[in-house]
C-alpha cells in the first residue's frame, strides 16, 4: 500500500490549522514537514517551535525532513515534540552511523535523504540500520519544481540495496515534483511513501489528487 505525505511547505501558512484538517480529511497518511536553514539550502522555512505548535492540531504522524547543516543538534527537540520519522541529509553529516543510532535512541525512526547528485551507494554501510531512504527527485529548497526522472533508477537501486542488506522494513520515500503522473514510474520502481506538496495543496479537489497519486 502506497502512503502519501503532503508537504506542509505548500500550505497556506495563515490558516495552517485548517490546512492540516483539510489534508487529514482528504486521506493523507503523513504530514511531511520541510525544515530549511538558509545554509544547506537557499531557503528558510520554520523550525521546532512551529512543529510543536501544530502537533496537537492533527492526528497525522509527522515526517520531518531536515535540510539543515547541523541536524544532530535537533534530535532531542524533535523527539520531545513527537515525530515519527527524523530524516537528515547524507551530505550534511560526517558521522552518519552515529546520528542514526542517536535518532533511534531517542525513540524516532531514522531516515537519510539523498540529493539528486548523491549516489545510493553512499548508504551501503548503514542500509541495514535505516528506517527510511529518502530519494530527492528535485534539488532541495523549494516546492513546485520539476521532477528529475533519474530518481526512478535511484529508487530501484535503493530497493536492491535494502534487500541485499536484509532490511525488509525500511521505507523508500520520494520527494519533489510528485503528481498523479510522475508517481507512476516511481511506484513501479518500488517507492512506498510519496511526498506531494504543490500537487496536493494546489489541487481543486485534494482528496481526489491524493487518491490519484495512490492509485494511478
Ligand atoms: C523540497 C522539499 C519538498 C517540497 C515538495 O526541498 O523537500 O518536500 O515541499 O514540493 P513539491 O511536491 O511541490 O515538489
Ligand atoms: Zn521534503
Amino acid at each position: 500500500m502506497i502512503k502519501i505525505a503532503p508537504s506542509m511547505l505548500s500550505a497556506d501558512f495563515s490558516i495552517l490549522r485548517d490546512e492540516l484538517k483539510s489534508i487529514e480529511q482528504a486521506g493523507a497518511d503523513y504530514l511531511h514537514i520541510d525544515i530549511m536553514d538558509g545554509h544547506f539550502v537557499p531557503n528558510l522555512t520554520f523550525g521546532a517551535p512551529i512543529v510543536k505548535a501544530i502537533r496537537p492540531h492533527t492526528t497525522l504522524p509527522f515526517d520531518v525532513h531536515l535540510m539543515v547543516t547541523n541536524p544532530a543538534d535537533y534530535v532531542e527537540e524533535y523527539a520531545k515534540i513527537g515525530v515519527e520519522y527524523f530524516t537528515f541529509h547524507q551530505e550534511t553529516v560526517p558521522h552518519i552511523h552515529r546520528l542514526i543510532q542517536q535518532i533511534k535512541a531517542n525513540g524516532m525512526k531514522a531516515g537519510v535523504a539523498l540529493n539528486p547528485g548523491t549516489p545510493v551507494a553512499t548508504l551501503e554501510d548503514v542500509a541495514a540500520d535505516l528506517d527510511m531512504i529518502l530519494i530527492m527527485s528535485v534539488n532541495p529548497g523549494f516546492g513546485g519544481q520539476t521532477f528529475i526522472p533519474r530518481a526512478v533508477e535511484k529508487v530501484k537501486q535503493a530497493k536492491i540495496l535494502l534487500e541485499t542488506m536484509g532490511n525488509h522494513d525500511a521505507v523508500i520515500e520520494v520527494d519533489g515534483g510528485i503528481n498523479d503522473i510522475t508517481c507512476i514510474p516511481i511506484k513501479d520502481a518500488g517507492a512506498t511513501l510519496l511526498v506531494a506538496g504543490s500537487a496536493v495543496f494546489c489541487a481543486q479537489d485534494r482528496a481526489n489528487m491524493i487518491e490519484s497519486i495512490r492509485n494511478n
